[in-house]
């Protein structure tokens, strides 16, 4: 069994007033927060599975404060956390319950340093809001195609620290595909700034994919040139209804193949989920008058217009109908109704919460292993706790499923709870068998951390230490995060 996480670990020294002293200068009163009221929302984070406790959070407004502020901590050996918009979901961006450790908090870091429509690149700074720089880059007829629930709250430096993924990534990649250049702050303070809008640069080891999904702990990311594409002039969104996820699976390889490249979202549910979202978001709706046990999302986007991407998606669901791979299905006629099919999908966390406590599992397996994944892990899960509720949902067009467990009706929440390190690791060991990964698009943080000794390669992880020493000797970048065996 996976130990819990361990949030007593000392992380460095407690800083000093001195040192103290000296960050409070290099920020100014506006970027420094030590009373307790204020600095409690940047020490826990959503689910309140991880709470601790720092000793000042440092809100700097550019990159050299940044700079200064890594350079005294590393002199001092005072660790920093680095934060963006706090909703990752695996501790990653909140300190231990020391108070020993700083929290760094991006978000003043807020500019849209520009956009070259030519290059088809936008730079941004790590505190930009990820929904901002979307609209940045529709005002100029591109799209950034990054999105996931939380694009309204989440900051792009914390999208690429933790390589986040969503709901595009069949089509356009994880949050490291769309990265172009980057400006980091190494541990001793120094900045390495490579902002280039270059598709083509082989000049040695692509540095910056260490930075991305290290999740600050490596350097701290204060600046990217992220790739833009251009915005889609036809959309056409579906909900529809499969008769198993082998049909799911099916369907996807014929909406790939016949549709030009145009498929950019592939979303698989199970049934308990739109029920949880009907009953508990205000404003939702069946849109198919049957119930079904397996739906799909899908979205096709095109840059014609003309009525093509409506034609193919009319052949592609009417042949799959006659071959029983569809069994209903809902096509949005207006950009409402599309709205309103993604906003079912995107209030299945928020709905699973009010349903008691939801054991999570973020994991991924090969496409063709979706289905096998499912009903193993279902009735794996079921066996272990008689009245469960599973609720599989996501992004199965990348092999990405939220196989999040539900708590059986009126059982007791904290007993349900103390089952999840032995549910999780049921769960990671047939994702391991099946070839997946045990963190798809989460990241690792507190949260999974220990796990990696267990399923990750021993000399990927010697490979992941030996970096953490080198860019890190005095370990104050994020400790105890995402590295196991590193204190
Ligand atoms: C989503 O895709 O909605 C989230 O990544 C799922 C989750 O919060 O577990
Ligand atoms: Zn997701």
């Amino acid at each position: 069994m996976s130990p819990p996480p361990d949030d007593a670990r000392p992380a460095a020294t407690p800083p000093s007033h001195a040192s103290l002293a000296r960050l409070r200068a290099i920020v100014g009163p506006s970027g420094w927060i030590e009373n307790r009221a204020d600095m409690v929302r940047f020490e826990k984070e959503e689910r309140g599975l991880f709470v601790g406790r720092a000793a000042a959070v440092l809100r700097p407004a550019d990159v050299a404060q940044v700079s200064e502020i890594l350079a005294e901590c590393n002199a001092s050996g005072i660790a920093v956390v680095p934060q963006g918009g706090n909703t990752g979901l695996v501790g990653g961006g909140i300190p231990h319950a020391t108070g020993t450790e700083i929290v760094l908090s991006l978000q003043r870091l807020n500019k849209i340093r520009g956009l070259d429509a030519a290059n088809d690149t936008i730079t941004v700074e790590a505190g930009c809001v990820l929904a901002d720089i979307q609209n940045a880059a529709a005002s100029s007829d591109r799209l950034f195609p990054l999105s996931l629930a939380a694009e309204g709250t989440c900051q792009i430096g914390g999208n690429l620290s933790t390589n986040a993924g969503g709901i595009g990534v069949l089509r356009y990649g994880m949050a490291r595909d769309l990265v172009l250049g980057l400006e980091v702050v190494l541990a001793d303070g120094r900045i390495w700034s490579s902002l280039k809008g270059l598709r083509k640069d082989n000049t040695g080891y692509d540095l910056k994919q260490l930075f991305l999904g290290a999740e600050g702990t490596l350097g701290i990311v204060t600046a990217a040139v992220l790739k833009l594409f251009p915005a889609a002039r036809e959309t056409q969104t579906c909900f529809v209804a499969v008769p198993s996820p082998d049909a799911a699976i099916e369907l996807l390889q014929r909406a790939k193949s016949q549709s030009g490249g145009s498929c950019v979202a592939f979303e698989l549910t199970q049934r308990r989920l739109i029920d949880f979202v009907l009953a508990h978001i205000p404003g939702t709706v069946d849109p198919l008058a049957e119930k079904h046990a397996w739906y799909v999302l899908i979205e096709f986007a095109s840059g014609d217009i003309g009525g093509a991407l409506k034609d193919m998606v009319e052949r592609l669901l009417e042949r799959a109908l006659e071959d029983g791979l569809v069994l209903d299905a809902a096509v949005a006629s207006s950009d409402a109704q599309r709205k309103a099919l993604w906003k079912l999908r995107e209030s299945m966390t928020e709905a699973q919460k009010h349903e008691g406590g939801s054991i999570k599992h973020d994991v991924s397996v090969p496409v063709s292993a979706v289905p096998a994944f499912l009903a193993r892990a279902t009735a794996l899960c079921e066996a272990m706790v008689p009245g469960v509720r599973v609720c599989a949902f996501g992004h199965a067009g990348d092999g990405n499923i939220h196989f999040n467990v539900s708590q059986p009706q009126g059982a007791d929440r904290d007993a349900f709870m103390a089952l999840r390190h032995t549910m999780n690791d049921a769960v990671h060991d047939l994702v391991a068998e099946l070839s997946g990964s045990i963190s798809a698009e989460h990241g690792v943080g507190q949260l999974k951390r220990d796990d990696l000794v267990r399923y990750k390669d021993r000399v990927a992880l010697e490979m992941m230490r030996t970096l953490k020493r080198s860019f890190d000797p005095n370990n104050i970048l994020n400790p105890g995060k995402v590295v196991p065996g590193i204190d």
